[in-house]
């Protein structure tokens, strides 16, 4: 069973994948965090985003791997855990400039369809339904207003203790989503078998109620 959950960040794909994986048993795979852990990887080695694609050179020697531990994934980088390095503001953005380099996701492309082969899974990302398991017994294509998610996403930032605010977080999120959707490779679209699932006015709880409906409803036709 293959489970693709896409949208635009913030939306609250990772808690819905989460909370998914939970209720079936199944695997959650958070694929943001693959091009997290490159974008560390870029930032380090002194790149800059416009220089970015520099990262090919090295494409050869970078070793991503994720593991899958009781209390959630973590993410390797050339054997190193950086799952509590990756999730900054600037690590977003440098994401977001590595994400659209078309090596880059060949690079990464059979990491996950590998785990989905394997184990049956709740993927969460950009491309999932689109590209990486077009045959995706469910799709969902998980959207909020810009408002609710800004403010999401203030709130688990200041949980980190990372310093910022709701203005700066809109302005990062209105360009980091229009880099995932207006690249040439992959774009950050729906795929046209999705179920959209709007959830700016819905609990966390609701989201995945409705989530759960739309997949007993694809499981039984
Ligand atoms: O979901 P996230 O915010 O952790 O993702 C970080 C960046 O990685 C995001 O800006 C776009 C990119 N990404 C992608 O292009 N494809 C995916 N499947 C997942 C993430």
């Amino acid at each position: 069973m293959r489970i693709a959950i896409d949208g635009p960040s913030g939306a609250g794909k990772s808690y819905l994948a989460k909370a998914i994986a939970a209720h079936y048993g199944f695997v959650h795979v958070d694929t943001g965090a693959l091009y997290r852990a490159l974008g560390l990887y870029a930032l380090r080695s002194g790149l800059t985003k416009e220089g970015i694609a520099e990262i090919c050179d090295d494409l050869d020697k970078i070793e991503v791997s994720l593991m899958f531990a009781k209390e959630g994934q973590r993410v390797l980088l050339c054997g190193e855990d950086v799952t509590d390095l990756i999730r900054t503001p600037e690590i977003s953005m440098y994401a977001s400039a590595v994400s659209a380099v078309p090596a880059v996701r060949a690079f990464l492309l059979e990491t996950q369809r590998s785990i989905a082969r394997t184990h049956s899974v709740v993927m969460d990302g950009r491309d999932i339904g689109t590209v990486i398991l077009p045959d995706a017994e469910v799709k969902i294509f998980l959207v909020a207003d810009d408002r609710a998610r800004a403010a999401r996403r203030l709130a688990e930032l200041e949980a980190k203790g990372v310093k910022t605010s709701l203005e700066d977080v809109l302005a990062d999120m209105a360009k980091r989503d229009e880099n995932d959707r207006t690249r040439a490779t992959a774009p950050a679209v729906a795929a046209e078998d999705a179920v959209l699932l709007d959830n700016s006015g819905l609990s966390r709880e609701q989201t995945v109620a409705a989530a759960i409906k739309i997949i007993e409803e694809k499981r039984t036709t």
